[in-house]
């Protein structure tokens, strides 16, 4: 493989810009380290883009800090906060689920002499973190031994999540879902069953600076619109870098993606994703993958050691455990793979890949391949990597993306404004949705289903979820959503009927 200088130039500053090499961080169980080890988060935010630093603006003037010591409650110094208060949480143990449900709060560990503030969910509580509210900020806590969600957000604009540590935690580590204008930084995630860092139906997101490894999905930018994904390291990953139209969802679409200057090395981990689960299709040792998604940048990353393939670009018919959505279009179109460095991938590749080898006439695993339907894609100096199925695409015209430095907003976006009707369509959007798609098995059973069993008995789904009993052997247990109010379970179960 030839490496033109191009590519070896921005290697070196893209090793220098992201701060460590791959070398020394490689197999490391230490915490990050790259920022903000101190309680003076202000100052570290100011070293971010000038638009994340705005988006803090609203919480951090004005607030009161309420702090919380071990043996105190976190959930209670969140339910005495008003917006624009710091809930500052010091080293020790915690164990709880921290409902955040009112505007521009920021929940801020305090790190000392290597000493975290640690939320264990101890095996049996499903959520660390979550919250519904506008600009919160979530940073400097180390999360354990939860089953469900480390931080999940559910319609939370203008939000910070930064220099997290999360170990061994459930099936989503970050996951913001129908939430626009979002910061997801400096933050290392481990043991996560699908996606470490999960953008859902979001818009306007950008993840940086973060550590993902053995997980199955390291990052995965999901029905999302606007989203940059620079500088992370992902390795030992099953997949490590993944962009996706999921269908069966609310949101349909997904497109203006950005994927550059990251690490996607040696992602060969044994992927342990739910059976059924889509991520559980995710053919271990796949660096980048894109199903389905429209215009996609994939620019000077670093791709090496991905036993199956460096980039997969493919339709849903391609892709293991997809029902296709005939609201969404199934083909990835306009995909722009610019100069990347690549190395040593497709070296023990899956079956259907060895396949379309032998009809190539090529005993080489591939830096890139396409698979299935697609138009207008791309890529720069073809005959420099190692490819399969993209012959018809062309030469892109683009060289760089660094006409796009961010997609946050200069201004907070503003929050969305619900009646009582919308309120539930967005927490079954949010909630629900994760797990329950219409006529696909997710991690619960499919809507449609539910549909036919509870016809014309909202009540009896408002119960259910309030106190969920275990049903199928074949599916985990449901969280219990007793943390909505009555009325707002009622109204979550009559959007569920009334699903299409
Ligand atoms: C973390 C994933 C998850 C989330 C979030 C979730 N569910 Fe579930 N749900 C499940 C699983 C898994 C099952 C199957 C549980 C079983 O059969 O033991 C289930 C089962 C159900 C059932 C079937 C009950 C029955 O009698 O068989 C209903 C109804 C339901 N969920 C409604 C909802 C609603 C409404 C929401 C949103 C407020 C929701 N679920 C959120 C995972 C989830």
């Amino acid at each position: 493989m030839k490496k033109s200088a191009l590519v070896s130039i921005a290697l070196v500053a893209l090793a220098a810009w992201v701060g460590y090499t791959y070398g020394t961080r490689s197999g490391s169980h230490a915490p990050p380290t790259a920022a903000g080890s101190t309680t003076d988060t202000l100052a570290s935010a100011k070293h971010t883009a000038g638009s994340a630093a705005a988006l803090l603006k609203p919480g951090v003037s004005t607030g009161q800090v309420i702090v919380v010591k071990p043996g105190e409650s976190i959930q209670d110094a969140v339910r005495k906060a008003q917006p624009g208060d710091t809930v500052q949480v010091m080293p020790g143990n915690y164990s709880e689920t921290v409902y955040i449900d009112k505007d521009n709060i920021a929940l801020v560990g305090v790190i000392h002499g290597g000493d975290w503030p640690t939320l264990d969910g101890q095996g049996k509580r499903n959520d660390a973190v979550l919250y519904s509210g506008n600009g919160i900020r979530v940073e400097n806590l180390k999360i354990t031994n939860y089953k469900g969600n480390a931080i999940m957000g559910q319609a939370g604009n203008n939000f910070v999540v930064r220099h997290n540590w999360i170990v061994n935690s459930g099936v989503y580590g970050i996951f913001p879902e129908f939430a626009q204008n979002g910061l997801i930084e400096y933050n290392t995630l481990t043991g996560i069953e699908d996606a470490a860092i999960y953008v859902g139906m979001s818009d306007n997101i950008h993840v940086a600076h973060n550590e993902v490894h053995g997980n199955v999905a390291g990052i995965e930018s999901e029905n999302s619109r606007h989203v940059i994904i620079e500088h992370n390291l992902a390795y030992d990953n099953a997949g490590g870098i993944l962009t996706f139209i999921t269908p069966g969802l609310p949101i349909k679409t997904a497109f203006d993606v950005i994927i550059r200057n990251n690490f996607v090395v040696a992602n060969n981990h044994k992927n342990f994703g739910a059976p059924g689960s889509i991520v559980s299709g995710v053919p271990s040792g796949t660096g980048i993958i894109v199903m389905a998604a429209d215009d996609v940048i994939i620019e000077n990353n670093v791709i090496r050691d991905n036993k199956n393939a460096g980039i997969i670009v493919a339709d849903h018919k391609s892709f293991a455990n997809i029902t296709p959505d005939p609201e969404s279009d199934p083909s990835p179109d306009r995909v722009q793979v610019l100069p990347n460095l690549f190395a040593d991938n497709g070296y023990e590749p899956i079956k259907d890949i060895q396949a379309l080898m032998l009809a190539g006439l090529t005993r080489q695993g591939p830096d890139l391949v396409a698979v299935g339907s697609g138009s207008g894609s791309c890529v720069t100096n073809r005959d420099a990597i190692k490819w399969l199925g993209v012959s018809t695409w062309t030469a892109c015209q683009r060289t760089s993306t660094s006409d796009v430095v961010t997609y946050l907003l200069d201004q907070p976006a503003p929050p969305r404004v619900l009646s009582a009707q919308d309120r539930g369509k967005l927490v079954y959007s949010s909630v629900c949705a994760g797990c329950h798609a219409y006529n696909v098995r997710m991690i619960g059973p499919p809507t449609q289903i539910l549909q036919a069993m509870y016809a014309g008995n909202p009540q009896g789904i408002a119960d259910y979820i309030a106190k969920p009993v275990r049903k199928r052997e074949d599916f985990p247990p449901m969280p219990s959503q007793a943390h909505l109010s009555p009325d707002l379970r009622l109204a979550v179960a009559q959007y569920m009927l009334t699903v299409k």
